[in-house]
């Protein structure tokens, strides 16, 4: 079972990513107003993304017995002036997701709650990925300096991003 703090931070952490897929559903709706269709797929994907990472933890506090308290969801931004302004937050945000998840782990860790601190495992290599792959697409979109055929062809790859359904064994 849960203890009442862990339960209370896991709670907080579902509404934080809930938020995030608020948040990124603000961008990808920022995106379609540039005119950025391809980004604006990647960043609804990215939304999509969070979802599924709050119903993990969701999932999880029931499972240990925990109970879900959902929050009101804080009003993202609505407009950034440019793509790599929309990118530089999101690795921002990141940033602040991986703080949130480490001192979660913090936590269970000084709890002795194996359980959850194995849980949070898959959320700190996640994070790896999140924070490098808005990175890799701020240093692209820098090299770009504004060209259009070349935020055009960036646009186009992201386009590319599809959105994968966890298997119901990873949802868990
Ligand atoms: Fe759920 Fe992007 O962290």
């Amino acid at each position: 079972m849960l203890s009442k703090e862990l339960e209370k931070a896991l709670n907080e952490q579902i509404n934080f990513e809930l938020y995030s897929s608020y948040l990124y559903m603000a961008m990808c709706g920022a995106l379609q107003s540039m005119n950025f269709e391809g980004a604006s797929n990647w960043m609804k994907v990215q939304a999509m993304e969070e979802m599924t990472h709050a119903d993990k933890m969701f999932n999880f506090v029931f499972e240990r017995d925990g109970k879900v308290m959902l929050d009101k969801i804080d009003c993202p931004p609505s407009e950034w002036p440019s793509m790599l302004a929309v990118y530089e937050d999101v690795y921002k945000h990141e940033k602040i997701v991986t703080a949130r998840i480490s001192n979660l782990m913090e936590l269970a860790l000084s709890e002795k709650d194996h359980a959850t601190s194995s849980f949070l495992q898959w959320f700190i290599t996640e994070q790896i990925e999140e924070e490098s792959n808005a990175k890799t697409i701020i240093d692209k979109l820098k090299m770009a300096n504004n060209a259009p055929h070349m935020l055009l062809m960036m646009d186009m790859e992201l386009g590319k991003r599809q959105f994968t359904m966890p298997a119901a064994s990873e949802q868990a």
